[in-house]
């Protein structure tokens, strides 16, 4: 093991929630190119499917559990594929999200209520179930997919921020909890990202400014590459990308230019 490197992939358990697309089906990629063995989650079945026989085709032990995350009986048969088909769990990938976007006022209750039980509650309670089996795993890690959006609040994403502030708040709060039962946290927070994400969202009802010019954003294997590093590496926290990286920075040292620009978007 290389001087960086506190954790191999290779030959490890992992779940994955929504897998079938975007950052998660990368993920799966890479740390199935890495070596480990993947339970794969999404609700669209002929996509995971195909996916799977894919990565297997490929030499990569895979077992699928289709289903939405938010419901607990999916979530009681995703660790319960990991046990009965590779005899425990080593990472938890909590990655399944979904957006939602518009004016606060005009928006559905149960927009905010669908946002928080796919992106925070289901996550959570995931994880929760988790750790018996992860005590047992070899170096244990849950990695919670989180966003730039959960570290500063945009305007016409009320519901999304909330959820993602909540995961960051989470994944801090639990880590030293976790910590003292052998298992590692590493949150990630992806800025703007490749993937379908702004197609799939529950409602865009509104034009975002900053999305003006159909941004493409960093490439999803590019998240999974510095997620897989980061885990091997036992970091607790990563920022995926520079523009990500720069506008944090810049909201915490000098946050009255996006304080300007958001108050006129
Ligand atoms: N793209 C970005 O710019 C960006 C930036 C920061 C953070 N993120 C975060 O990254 C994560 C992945 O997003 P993405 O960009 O890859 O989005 P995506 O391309 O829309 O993929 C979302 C994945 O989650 C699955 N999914 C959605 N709802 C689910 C549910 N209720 N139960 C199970 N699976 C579900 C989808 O598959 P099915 O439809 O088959 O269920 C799909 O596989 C999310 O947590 C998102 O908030 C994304």
């Amino acid at each position: 093991m290389s001087l960086f490197r506190r954790r191999t992939i290779a030959g490890s358990r992992v779940v994955v929630t929504g897998a079938s697309a975007g950052i998660g089906l990368a993920l799966a990629e890479e740390f199935g190119r890495r070596g480990a063995k993947l339970v794969l989650n999404a609700r669209r079945e002929d996509v995971l499917r195909g996916i799977a026989e894919k990565l297997a085709a490929g030499g990569t032990e895979v077992e699928i559990v289709v289903g939405d995350v938010a419901d607990p009986e999916v979530r009681a048969k995703l660790l319960a594929a990991a046990q009965e088909r590779f005899g425990g769990l080593d990472t938890l990938i909590n990655n399944a999200g979904v957006g939602v976007f518009g004016r606060f006022a005009d928006a559905q209750p149960e927009q905010l209520r669908q946002v928080f039980e796919v992106d925070f509650f289901a996550a959570a309670e995931l994880t929760r179930s988790a750790i018996p089996l992860l005590r047992q795993g070899r170096d244990a890690l849950v990695i919670n997919i989180g966003s730039i959006l959960g570290q500063r609040g945009i305007p016409y994403s009320a519901e999304y921020c909330a959820a993602k502030f909540a995961m960051r708040g989470f994944s801090e709060a639990l880590r030293p909890e976790l910590k003292k039962l052998g298992i590692g946290l590493l949150l990630v927070s992806p800025g703007t990202t490749d993937t379908g994400f702004f197609n799939n969202v529950l409602a865009m009802n509104v034009s975002l400014p900053w999305r003006k010019n159909n941004p493409r954003g960093t490439p999803p294997a590019a998240v999974a590459r510095a997620t897989a590093n980061a885990a091997e590496r036992g970091r607790r926290e990563i920022v995926p990308s520079l523009g990500g990286t720069a506008m944090l920075l810049l909201n915490r040292f000098f946050p009255w230019p996006i304080d300007w620009y958001l108050d006129r978007a």
